[in-house]
């Protein structure tokens, strides 16, 4: 999704702003763009592609030589990628830059139109630049009121006025927005990483605060010009942590992560031995009182969700609903008052996790936010939240998240059971020990780099495959084919191994790799008929198992052992092979493991 930054103060404006920007390429984008005073005016520098393509375009045009200015990072949604869509937009007085949607910016445009407003580009945000124009009387503040009371959708806008060539001003609604706070300078991004290398202290801007940023000051508004103080917040952890450290790519890097982020996530929700989630005011009594639980998310957090949903019908014999965000919103759910709702997202910007967090409530459910990113927008909407400690996320193909929501889900599902009377105290403590030494497991699991890339190389060339397995195992391998089709771009699907013969194994062909996760000791024997019924067919298997499985010759291709610890821990340690398979297969093709195309982390819109 876009990236928004801007900065001022006493630096050079331009650089600052491909620094900060460049700390939001996770995002996802296909161009960038900037727009500095320089003598007093806007001068603003564009482009469709990289920001390395808009550094070029500068050195021809000449960069733009002041201390104040706004830029951008453009994840295309109204209109392709091109020079005139990419932001800022705006005119010689306004220059605006734009993360959002702004639904009603057709009728906005209409009426400019007959104002006599003429449109270069077809995004939404040129409008409310225009808008701007059209409201514009001197006054900053007021404009943008006037604007804001007109637009609907979701935005975090930064503008400058060429009247105040020492300001910038920006205001957010659903689209995160935060203002770093320095030593005569100051700066507004999306998000925490573009201003760490500059200072540790932002401001979390909530709904439709106006902010209004010179070198000296920040002051922050409400829509009726009411000076709003805010409580300053210091980034917990450095540049480092925002950085590849050493690794080629952030995936490996966040994959390598794993063994702290879990710890960091469930040590301090653990008290003599027992969860303990009272920091969110979930107690055993409310735990008790629910008839259903509900987990809501997209993507990969989903994928978490679905493991959850395993292991607390296992434990705990309370009904959970696994849901896509996109789909719980618009199909009338059944959720209402003694429901629990959990929403589980890594950045906690998601829209339709959001929008599904948002109707859960107006039925009357709890609500319950998994989320790594602090302050986000879910965080702050649920009537509940419990940090992931992952520290932040920069690869698009999530890892360290998914292990750190499935570990805070098992210390949850623990809790619940408990509540429920479904498991005693001790049993209870059994599995929150054993929770406890997975990070240790992870990383053992890590040594299977080896055998992952040589599996890599097997699968490289595939144009399609299947991801099996029973129970968790087909809960995990719908994150494992996930992983692949995002950064390998391998076209792979997961089944539940017994339903293959339904349809699906019609397509198993020597052409069709097979990746066969079989970790639960219950459904084992299964698993392995089911995997020689696609050996049979020609398929080359690779078998994701525990050390002690004993296998008869010829049932797989490649053997992939793993750490043994309880059936329900598994997908924890299983996870890493599948995260490290696809990471291998993307970085053998030649793929931008990172930053996949058409994808964007932090997914802003519907
Ligand atoms: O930030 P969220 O956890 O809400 O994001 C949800 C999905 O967009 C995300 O997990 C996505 O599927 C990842 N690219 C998967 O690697």
């Amino acid at each position: 999704m876009c990236g928004i930054v801007g900065y001022v103060g006493k630096k050079d404006c331009t650089d600052v702003l491909i620094d900060a920007l460049s700390k939001l390429e996770y995002r996802g984008y296909d161009s960038a763009g900037i727009a500095v005073f320089e003598k007093n005016a806007i001068k603003v520098e564009k482009t469709k592609g990289r920001l390395k393509d808009l550094v070029d375009k500068m050195a021809e045009d000449g960069k733009p030589a002041g201390h104040c200015g706004i830029g951008h990072t453009r994840w295309a949604t109204h209109g392709e990628p091109s020079d005139i869509n990419s932001h800022p937009h705006g005119n010689k007085r306004i220059s605006i830059v734009h993360n959002g949607i702004i639904e009603n910016y057709k009728e906005i445009k209409d009426f400019l139109i007959k104002e006599g407003y003429g449109f270069e580009s077809e995004t939404d945000t040129e409008t409310v630049a225009k808008l701007l124009d059209y409201y514009y009387d001197g006054n900053p503040l007021d404009t943008i009121i006037k604007v804001l009371a007109e637009i609907e959708g979701s935005y975090a806008l930064g503008i400058i006025f060429r009247d105040f060539p020492d300001r910038i001003y920006a205001v957010r609604k659903d689209s995160p927005l935060i203002v770093g706070v320095g030593e005569q300078e100051n700066f507004i991004a999306s998000d925490v990483p573009a201003i760490l290398k500059y200072t540790r202290d932002y401001y979390l801007i909530e709904q439709d605060e106006i902010c209004e940023l010179t070198a000296e000051h920040v002051r922050i508004y409400d829509t009726r010009k009411n000076v709003i103080e805010k409580e300053l917040q210091t980034a917990t952890w450095d540049i480092d942590a925002a950085e590849k450290g050493g690794y080629e790519h952030f995936m490996l890097k966040e994959i390598h992560e794993q063994p702290k982020a879990v710890k960091m996530t469930v040590s301090p929700r653990v008290k003599n031995g027992m969860p303990d989630f009272s920091e969110t005011g979930l107690t055993v009594e409310k735990l008790k009182q629910y008839h259903q639980i509900f987990v809501v998310a997209c993507g990969t957090a989903m994928h978490a969700g679905l493991v959850s949903k395993y292991v607390i019908e296992k434990i705990a014999r309370i009904p959970v609903i696994v849901d896509i965000a996109s789909e719980f919103r618009y199909r009338e759910p059944l959720i209402g008052e003694g429901d629990l709702l959990i929403v589980i997202s890594q950045s906690g910007e998601t829209a339709d996790t959001l929008a599904a967090l948002k109707l859960g409530k107006q039925l009357g459910a709890d609500t319950f936010a998994l989320v790594n990113v602090v302050g986000s927008s879910i965080a702050r909407e649920a009537d509940m939240v419990l940090y992931t400690n992952a520290g932040p996320e920069i690869s698009v193909a999530s890892t360290k998240a998914y292990s750190v929501q499935i570990a805070a889900m098992y210390l949850f599902a623990f809790e619940v059971a408990y509540a429920k009377g479904k498991i005693t105290e001790e049993e209870c403590r059994k599995y929150v020990s054993e929770l406890m030494e997975i990070p240790d497991y992870i990383e053992k699991t890590l040594e299977c780099k080896t055998i992952c890339q040589q599996t890599a190389a097997k699968l490289m060339n595939a144009d399609s495959l299947l991801y099996i397995g029973r129970g968790l195992d087909y809960a995990l391998s719908m994150e494992g084919s996930l992983k692949l089709k995002e950064i390998s771009y391998i076209h792979s699907e997961s089944y539940a191994a017994g339903e293959l013969k339904h349809g699906t194994i019609s397509l198993v062909t020597k052409q069709m790799p097979v990746i066969a996760v079989a970790t639960q000791k219950g459904l084992i024997e299964k698993t392995i008929s089911n995997i020689k019924e696609v050996k049979a067919r020609g398929a080359m298997v690779v078998l994701v198992c525990g050390e002690t499985l004993d296998i008869e010759d010829g049932v797989a291709d490649c053997i992939i052992r793993l750490p043994e610890v309880d059936e329900i821990l598994m997908p924890a340690i299983a996870a890493v092979p599948l995260q490290l398979i696809a990471y291998y297969t993307s970085v053998l093709k030649g793929c931008d493991v990172d930053k996949p195309r058409n994808l964007a982390k932090s997914v802003t819109v519907e």
